[in-house]
């Protein structure tokens, strides 16, 4: 996703400042080209050796060191960056980006950009909270200029409060989510459910599953990724909603999720239905908790509506995929469930292989397309496996189609 995109990252005088190279490492990672400012103050934290060392490239502290190309220089970095982060942002250069201050190579090189800047403050909770800060935090965002929140917790003042560098793998995620604005799933509309639906049986008991939801959050997070403005629904789970969705929609029960799709299918381009969804509910929910004395050990059941097949019924425009997850038979049902429920493609897991299904970070999957056409994938992680499925969901498109 970083690969080959070059991320300029300015360096400012924040205690703050050494997370950064953790930061540029983790960019290096991804593929990006980085390449490090640093102010005068933030040379006073860390020196400007240690960025040349992790970025691999030479690190700019001086705005006339050279003084014959120092124009180009600034010019030409500021052509160069697809997506430039200030890292930590202290409340100082807030100030100046806000004032439109071009006093160093830092500023003269920021006022110069067209690329998308992205601020990380990093600063005690008092300066934070200042009210000239948050004016121009305010004012940056007016112009476009993004300017994440902080974390709040224990800051390195000794204070406790909003301030707090945000999560190192937030950063890169929101700088994914920008550089992706520009990829293959751009304008498009991506419904994603996931995890497992929750019954009530009474007021402390429920039917659920073993569904982790970790693929369909691998998925929502691909597509952001890949420009998608995604929708996640989600049933209970642990896991973190990813940055930059469109809409959170969480949800218990399959009545709840159901509604939650009709809501929002008509004008999605594409649904990807990888939700355990329980094919039955309690038909007479108590709602006082049961007790042990005198419970006659049966509970009645009714089947939950079929939110895949009522997609199928109602399909139009939308690619539609669904996931089977089988322990016998497991071409043939999955093929029958392909049919039966109109969908493109279907990614079957069998459950029955070490590495694949529910909660690991693995799955081993096929997939079989409407036209009869059979996959085997081999064991990959879930965030490989949703580039995979998306690579196949983007061919579906109706642009993308073959006559
Ligand atoms: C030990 C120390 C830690 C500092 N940490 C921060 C900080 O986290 N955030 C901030 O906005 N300023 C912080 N400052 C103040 C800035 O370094 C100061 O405002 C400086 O002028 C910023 O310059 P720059 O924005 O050009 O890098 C700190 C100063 C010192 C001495």
């Amino acid at each position: 996703m970083l690969k080959d995109k070059f991320v300029a990252v300015g360096v400012t005088g924040s205690i703050a400042a050494y997370k950064s190279i953790q930061l540029v490492r983790l960019l290096k990672k991804a593929g990006a080209r980085v390449q490090v400012i640093m102010t005068k103050s933030a040379c006073e934290f860390i020196k400007p050796l240690t960025f040349q060392v992790i970025s691999q490239n030479p690190v700019i502290t001086d705005m006339f060191e050279h003084p014959v190309s120092w124009e180009v220089a600034h010019v030409a970095l500021a052509d160069k960056a697809d997506v430039f982060l200030v890292a930590p942002a202290t409340a100082n250069i807030i100030a100046k980006m806000a004032a439109g201050i071009a006093d160093d190579m830092l500023t003269s090189t920021l006022l110069a950009t067209k690329a998308t800047i992205v601020t990380v403050p990093a600063m005690n909770v008092k300066m934070y909270e200042n009210a000239i800060t948050q004016r121009n935090i305010k004012c940056l965002r007016k112009n476009g200029i993004e300017v994440l929140e902080p974390g709040e917790g224990d800051l390195a003042c000794g204070y406790s409060g909003k301030g707090r560098f945000p999560e190192l793998d937030d950063i890169v995620a929101h700088i994914k989510i920008i550089l992706g604005k520009n990829s293959d799933f751009k304008y498009k509309k991506i419904l994603i459910t996931a995890g497992p639906t929750r019954e009530p049986i009474d007021p402390v008991r429920f039917i659920t599953n073993h569904s982790s939801g970790k693929m369909g959050y691998a998925l929502a997070e691909k597509a952001i990724q890949r420009g998608a403005n995604t929708i996640l629904i989600s049933g209970p789970t642990n896991l973190k909603p990813p940055l930059g969705l469109y809409k959170y929609i969480p949800i218990e029960t399959a009545e709840e999720m159901f509604k939650a799709v009709m809501e929002h299918y008509l004008d999605a381009d594409v649904i990807i239905k990888s939700a355990a969804v329980a094919d039955f509910s309690v038909k007479h929910q108590e709602t006082e908790k049961i007790k042990k004395q005198g419970f006659n050990m049966n509970i009645e059941l009714k089947k939950n509506p079929d939110i895949l097949q009522e997609l199928g019924n109602r399909k139009k425009q939308q690619v539609l995929i669904g996931f089977a997850a089988e322990t016998t038979r497991v071409v043939s049902n999955a093929q029958d469930k392909l049919k039966r429920k109109n969908l493109d493609f279907i990614v079957v897991n069998d459950l029955a292989q070490e590495g694949a299904g529910f909660a690991g970070d693995t799955n081993i999957v096929k997939i079989l397309h409407k036209d009869g056409w059979v996959e085997e994938l081999p064991k990959m992680l879930k965030v490989d496996l949703a580039n995979e499925i998306l690579d196949r969901v983007y061919s579906y498109l109706p642009q993308n189609r073959a006559l």
